[in-house]
């Protein structure tokens, strides 16, 4: 029954409550459902496996605030889509169909039932087939794998989507001012103008 609870209650818990204390105990792994992520910003997406898989990461919007060089807030949730793929004529890898999704969800206090030594600080995780069903894996492997990173919140390419976010969070103050030399240039009474809506 607490299992249930957990499930139906988890879409709310990620809105709002990132605590959960609302429905009582803290998730463990994989007791969370599969979230609705596909309209979520992406993280970062065509992460090419030479095995013959493409990744593609998703974050919810409470992660996609958080600032380089800051943990993710509790609210967090982390996507992963793990699809096949196989090499077209010219070589390139070609996503086939979606095989598993991987999910982090991070809540307050969430994580302390992992075993000692397997803490990914307030981190649960899930794994899903296609359609969401839950798959039955050994969590201590994705902890096992994460566990390093603690100075990058557990999340393997941190560095790489602060980076990749800043280049694309549209143009620098430069860039703008040029934009917009017609306003930079009118004058005082414009400006007047201009002032008195601003307040
Ligand atoms: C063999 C090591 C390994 C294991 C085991 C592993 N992961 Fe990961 N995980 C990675 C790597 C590496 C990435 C970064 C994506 C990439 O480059 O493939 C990643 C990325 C992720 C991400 C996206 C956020 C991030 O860290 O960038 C999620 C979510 C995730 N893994 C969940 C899981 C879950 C759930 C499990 C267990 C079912 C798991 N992982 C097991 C290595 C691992």
């Amino acid at each position: 029954m607490k299992k249930l609870l957990i499930t139906a209650g988890a879409a709310s818990i990620l809105a709002g409550c990132a605590a959960g204390s609302m429905f009582g105990p803290a998730p463990k792994d994989g007791e969370m459902a599969m979230p609705n992520y596909k309209s979520w910003p992406t993280y970062l997406t065509g992460i090419e496996k030479p095995d013959g898989h493409i990744r593609d990461i998703y974050i919810n919007e409470t992660g996609a605030k958080a600032q380089k060089g800051q943990a993710f807030a509790n609210g967090t949730v982390s996507v992963m889509e793990i699809y096949k793929a196989s090499k077209d004529g010219s070589g390139k890898l070609q996503k086939t169909e979606l095989e598993k999704v991987f999910v982090m969800y991070k809540g307050k206090g969430w994580g302390a039932s992992a075993p000692e030594g397997m803490k990914t600080g307030d981190w649960v995780f899930g794994a899903f087939s296609a359609n969401g069903q839950p798959l039955k894996v050994d969590y201590n492997t994705c902890r096992g794998c994460h566990m390093p990173l603690s100075d990058k919140d557990f999340m393997f390419h941190y560095d790489k989507y602060f980076d990749t976010r800043a280049s694309l969070d549209g143009p620098s103050y430069g860039e703008l001012m040029k934009q917009h030399a017609g306003l930079v240039a009118m004058n005082a009474q414009d400006f007047g103008k201009v002032s008195n809506y601003i307040r």
